[in-house]
C-alpha cells in the first residue's frame, strides 16, 4: 500500500502533491483495520470500525450457518465473541490456538457481551494441539494443578487475573510514594551486607575460575540482597522519605506457604521521626491506597478470586489498625508456649489477627533481643524493648517489619563498624519498613500459597525455568 502510494505521488504534479499524500494516507487507513487489543475492542469505542484482533481461542462454537469464537488476549478477564461465515472455520481453530481476526465491531445483541466482532477473515497464526494442552475448555483447574505448568499457567482465567493485579498493584504502589513525597531509589542486588543478620545469604561469585590473585570477585565476598534497608538509611541522609522496591532473595531453606527464595519487598524509610505512629501511619496508608486501587481497576479479576479461586474471601481497605500486647493474658493453650521474650510463632499471630476481629494488627514494642541491631533501643527497663513494629494480617501472618532505627552512636558501637558511619556525619532519627508485596497480594486475594502470586516462584529444591 505504501508503495502505491509512492506511485501516485511521482505522476502528481508538484501544486497537488500535498493533496495526492493526504488521498493516499485516507486510501490507506479506510483500508487498513486498526488492530486493537480485547480490552479496547470490549471498551465499544471503535464500534463500526474495520478492527484487527489478535489473541488465544478460548472457545470454538460451530453452529449450522455461524461460527462462535471467544478470543482473549490477556487484556481483560472478558474475552471477545467472534461471529463468523461457517466458510471461515478451519481444523486449526482449536482452543488454545493463536489467531488473528479482521472483521466490523457491532453492537452485540446479547447482554453478556457489549460488542462482538463479525469477521471476514480468520487466520490461525499458531495451532494448539486441545489433547496435549494441560488445560481443558471450560474447566476451571486448581492453582495447585496449574502450578505445575510455570511456562503455561498465565494462559489460565485466575492466573491471568493474578498478574493483571499484580501488575496494578505495583503502580499503585508506586503511585502512593510519588503522591505523598518519597522518592524511589534503586538499591543494588549485590552487596557486601548481611542487613538481617539472619545468614540467609546467596553468595555472589562469577561462575568461571577465579582471578588468580583475588579470592572474591568483588574483593569482600559478596550477596543478593536480603534487604535495601541499609541502603535506604545512607539515602535517608540526604532525603527526608525514600522507598525502593524490588528483588530480595533469601536463602531459607523453608517450603512453607508463605516463603519464597526471590520475593519483592517494598522499603520505606522516613527521616526526623521519633515516633513508631509515623511508621504504621505510612503502611496503614500504602496498604488501604494500593488496595483501592485494585479494587477500583482490577474489579473483574478480584471477583473471580473471591467467587471462585478463594471462595468466600474479602478484602477490604478498610480496617481499625490498633496496637496489641495480649497473647499473655490468652486463654488459648499454643504448641508453642507464649512468655515474656518468645518469639512469635504463625499460631500466635493467627490468634492475635483472630482476636482483633480478623483484621490487619499492628504488633509493637518487641523484646529487645528479637529483633536486628539496627532496631532503636526504647531503654524501658525491665521490660527492654525494641521500638519495632509487625503488621500481621489475616490469613497471612506478617506482611510488614518495620522499626524506627538506632541512631545514637554511643548505643550501636559494640555492633557495626560500618552502620557506625551513618551515625557520625548528621545522625538524625529516623525509621522504615518493609512489606512482603506477594504476601500483600496473598492477603487481598485470600491464595493460601505464596507460589501462586508470583510469575516464577523460586524455593529450595524447586527447578528454575
Ligand atoms: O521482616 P523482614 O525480614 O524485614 C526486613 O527485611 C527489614 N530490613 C525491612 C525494613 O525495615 N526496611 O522482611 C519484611 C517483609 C516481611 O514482613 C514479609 O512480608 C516479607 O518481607 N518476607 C518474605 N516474603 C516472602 N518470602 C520470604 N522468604 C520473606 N521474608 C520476608
Amino acid at each position: 500500500m505504501f508503495q502505491a502510494a509512492a506511485k501516485t505521488l511521482s505522476i502528481a504534479s508538484t501544486s497537488s502533491v500535498s493533496r495526492a499524500i493526504l488521498f493516499s494516507l485516507r486510501h490507506y487507513c479506510k483500508k487498513t483495520p486498526t488492530k486493537l487489543r480485547v480490552s479496547e475492542a470490549l471498551s465499544g469505542a471503535e464500534l463500526g470500525e474495520n478492527v484487527k484482533v489478535q489473541g488465544w481461542v478460548r472457545s470454538v462454537r460451530p453452529q449450522k450457518a455461524n461460527l462462535f469464537i471467544h478470543v482473549n488476549d490477556g487484556s481483560s478477564l472478558q474475552p471477545l465473541q467472534i461471529i463468523a461465515g461457517s466458510e471461515l472455520n478451519d481444523p486449526l481453530l482449536t482452543f488454545g490456538s493463536a489467531i488473528e481476526v479482521t472483521g466490523i465491531l457491532k453492537k452485540s445483541p446479547h447482554q453478556k457481551q457489549p460488542v462482538e466482532l463479525e469477521a471476514d477473515r480468520v487466520r490461525v497464526v499458531g495451532k494448539c494441539n486441545p489433547v496435549d494442552f494441560p488445560f481443558k475448555i471450560k474447566e476451571r483447574h486448581g492453582l495447585e494443578y496449574i502450578r505445575q505448568f510455570p511456562h503455561l499457567r498465565c494462559r489460565t482465567n485466575a492466573f491471568s487475573s493474578l498478574l493483571r493485579i499484580r501488575s496494578e498493584a505495583t503502580t499503585a504502589i508506586h503511585s502512593y510514594f510519588k503522591d505523598n513525597g518519597f522518592m524511589q531509589i534503586h538499591t543494588p542486588i549485590i552487596t557486601s551486607n548481611d542487613c538481617e543478620g539472619a545468614g540467609e545469604l546467596f553468595q555472589v561469585e562469577p561462575s568461571g575460575p577465579a582471578h588468580e590473585e583475588d579470592e572474591h570477585f568483588f574483593s569482600v565476598p559478596a550477596f543478593l540482597t536480603v534487604s535495601g534497608q541499609l541502603h535506604l538509611e545512607v539515602m535517608s541522609g540526604a532525603f527526608s522519605r525514600v522507598y525502593t522496591f524490588g528483588p530480595t532473595f533469601r536463602a531459607e531453606n523453608s517450603q512453607s506457604r508463605r516463603h519464597l527464595a526471590e520475593f519483592y519487598m517494598v522499603e520505606a524509610e522516613v527521616s526526623f521521626t521519633e515516633s513508631l505512629e509515623d511508621l504504621t501511619k505510612v503502611m496503614e496508608d500504602m496498604f488501604r491506597s494500593a488496595t483501592e486501587h485494585v479494587l477500583a481497576h482490577c474489579a473483574e479479576d478480584v471477583d473471580l478470586f473471591h467467587k471462585h479461586v478463594t471462595p468466600g474471601h474479602r478484602v477490604s481497605p478498610e480496617g481499625h489498625l490498633p496496637n496489641f500486647n495480649i497473647l499473655n493474658r490468652s486463654s488459648q493453650k499454643f504448641a508453642f508456649p507464649t512468655y515474656w521474650g518468645c518469639d512469635l510463632q504463625t499460631e500466635h499471630e493467627k490468634y492475635l489477627v483472630k482476636h482483633c476481629g480478623n483484621i490487619p494488627v499492628f504488633v509493637t514494642d518487641y523484646p529487645y533481643d528479637l529483633k536486628p541491631f539496627y532496631a532503636r533501643d526504647n531503654q524501658d527497663h525491665p521490660e527492654h524493648t525494641a521500638a519495632a513494629v509487625d503488621l500481621l494480617v489475616p490469613g497471612v501472618g506478617e506482611l510488614c517489619g518495620g522499626s524506627l532505627r538506632e541512631e545514637r552512636l554511643d548505643l550501636l558501637s559494640a555492633r557495626l563498624q560500618e552502620y557506625l558511619d551513618l551515625r557520625r556525619f548528621g545522625s538524625l532519627p529516623h525509621g522504615g519498613f518493609g512489606l512482603g508485596f506477594e504476601r500483600y497480594l496473598q492477603c487481598i486475594l485470600g491464595v493460601d500459597n505464596i507460589k501462586d502470586v508470583i510469575p516464577f516462584p523460586r524455593f529450595s529444591h524447586s527447578c528454575l525455568l
